[in-house]
């Protein structure tokens, strides 16, 4: 049994950023990190564009970014979480550039700021097109300054502990508290009990609940599924956000992105035989939101029967397209594509969950001593749309306010001692390790199949019911091989993946009006 003060589970820039302001305001907590694979193996790691965050207040302004974010988020976005991301994160990201990372610069040395759609201006801090991987190396080399800090990889966390783990202990729906995880130790083949005081959930996404995904194999929202199994509050589930541009590929698992960036940089979409379209949708064309966009591409690949549409980059300047996203560049090369020559073929793919567990201001969830930040979460901020890069900002702001909350929880002491010394180990008495994985790999896909062609960009009432049937007949065999196997990483997370289908199909069917990123066909007819 482990028994760090604070538990994290997530090397994400969420997780990390958070243990790194905990142990700067307490260097005595110890803090525990746990990452289901290599630590650097998520979806920060392979965030392309930037940060979106004000930093040239002689163009732009706060009221801009709070304004364009309010406008994608459609309507529903919680207005007060707009403006703490928004004012909070030139100083977040001035944290981030003293802990060592380094982003681009212009001639007068200050940020060259990169355009996205739904932005207004220019706003969009980068490292070249592979910003992910300079925040998650800067914060992967922040931890290790702090010697109160562990990183477990490798570490899989199977169940978040509630009552509803512990004998004798009267459960009541409206009083949970979280004592720490169990988690499978995937290299030992063991699981381990580990407590804590303060569990922060940083799991990131779930993008592969749908076959085409930008996300690394990892994101199978696991966190949001842990929770909601705890009870915890969850809501915005029926807003997915389709990214228009992965570069389109019929082998599994994870699309390669081709950054909106690069079409801020002034490349076109064209459909398979070369017809511009993007003027039929939107007076933005190629820079309207990514819902109008992803819809846009769905609609053309629908009216031709296409598997993708193409994306024209041959006119832009070769020297500074080079400058900007040579590692787009070299993997289209890599793939058989030299971009200034030729079209590439792309396609949407799932990206990015809006919403997730419900957290207040200072990522409190509904669950006691259980905080959460970064994309697991549902702060308000995106409403029914997110903004093109506003998300690695959300996690650094609420990365900062988590870790005060932890403090303060942590100096109040209120943590039931008895309940805590309770926690029995997890049982497997009578299980049998599953001898292949066939059967698993099965559901999952059939899961994804079922997700990607009646859940997807485009919903209706009859294909969101057919889906709530076959979802349930997947959950029956999850839960009958749940039931008689030892725990794997792959069960483990088809279980989460179930459970995240679930939550999308039930919330996008009380869904009654078309926002943002959720269209459901049915609801436009309705109101004509
Ligand atoms: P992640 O970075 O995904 O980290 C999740 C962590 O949780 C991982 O360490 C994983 O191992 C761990 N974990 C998960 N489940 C378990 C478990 N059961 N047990 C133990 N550990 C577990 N956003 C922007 O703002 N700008 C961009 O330019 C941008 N570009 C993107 C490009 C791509 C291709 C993708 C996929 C996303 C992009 N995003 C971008 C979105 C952004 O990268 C993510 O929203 C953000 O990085 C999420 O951070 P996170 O810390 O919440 O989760
Ligand atoms: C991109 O670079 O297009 C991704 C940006 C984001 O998802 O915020």
């Amino acid at each position: 049994m482990l028994h760090p003060d604070v538990l994290v589970i997530g090397s994400g820039i969420a997780g990390l950023s958070y243990a790194v302001k905990v142990a700067q305001l307490n260097p005595e907590l110890k803090i525990t990190i746990l990452s289901k694979s290599e630590p650097q193996e998520c979806n920060t790691n392979y965030a392309q564009g930037g940060v979106a965050v004000v930093t040239d207040f002689t163009k732009d302004s706060f009221e801009k970014h709070i304004k364009d974010t309010l406008i994608a988020g459609d309507g529903l976005c919680n207005e007060e979480s707009v403006r703490i991301v928004v004012e909070e994160g030139p100083q977040r990201l001035s944290e981030l550039v003293k802990w060592g990372a380094d982003f681009d610069k212009n001639e007068a040395g200050n940020f060259d700021l990169g355009m996205e759609g739904g932005h207004s201006e220019n706003r969009v801090v980068h490292y070249k097109d592979v910003t992910g991987a300079e925040m998650e190396r800067t914060l992967l080399a922040a931890i290790k300054k702090h010697p109160n800090i562990e990183l477990l990889t490798h570490h899989f966390v199977i169940d978040i502990i509630t009552e509803h783990h512990l004998p004798d202990v009267p459960y009541d729906k409206n009083n949970i508290s979280c004592y720490g995880v169990y988690a499978l130790d995937i290299k030992n083949n063991t699981i381990i009990t580990i407590q804590a005081d303060i569990t922060l959930m940083a799991t990131g996404g779930a993008g592969h609940v749908y076959r085409n995904s930008t996300n690394p194999l990892v994101a199978t929202g696991d966190g949001i599924g842990l929770a909601y199994r705890a009870k915890a509050k969850i809501s915005g589930m029926q807003f997915i956000q389709f990214h228009p541009t992965a570069f389109y590929s019929n082998r599994p698992g994870q699309l390669f992105l081709i950054s909106e960036a690069v079409r801020g940089f002034g490349a076109k979409l064209r459909t398979k035989s070369g017809e511009p379209f993007m003027h039929k949708y939107d007076k933005r064309e190629e820079l309207a939101s990514r819902d109008i966009v992803a819809r846009a591409i769905d609609s053309e690949m629908k009216i031709s029967g296409d598997d993708h549409v193409m994306l024209d980059c041959r006119e832009l300047d070769q020297e500074k397209f080079m400058e900007h996203f040579p590692n787009i560049y070299n993997k289209c090369k890599s793939e058989g594509y030299d971009l200034f020559k030729e079209l590439i073929p792309v396609v949407p793919a799932s990206h990015y969950l809006c919403g997730g567990i419900d957290v207040d201001q200072m990522g409190q969830t509904s669950i006691k001593n259980l905080l959460a930040v970064g994309e697991c979460t549902n702060t308000g901020l995106h409403g029914a749309n997110r903004l093109a890069s506003n998300s690695l900002l959300e996690a650094l702001v609420y990365g900062h306010r988590a870790a005060e909350r932890t403090i303060e929880l942590i100096k109040k002491g209120d943590f039931n001692r008895q309940n805590q010394d309770n926690v029995p180990h997890w049982n497997q008495d009578g299980m049998k390790m599953a001898e292949e994985m066939v059967l698993v790999s099965l559901l999952r896909k059939e899961l994804q199949t079922i997700m990607s062609e009646l859940v997807s960009i485009v919903r209706s009432n009859q294909w969101l019911e057919l889906a709530k049937k076959r979802e349930q007949e997947i959950y029956d065999s999850v839960q009958e091989l749940y039931n008689m196997s030892i725990l794997s990483p792959q069960l483990s997370e088809l279980r989460n993946l179930v459970n995240i289908a679930h939550l999308i199909i039930t919330q996008s069917i009380e869904q009654k009006e078309n926002r943002g990123a959720f269209y459901n066909k049915d609801l436009d007819k309705e109101k004509k």
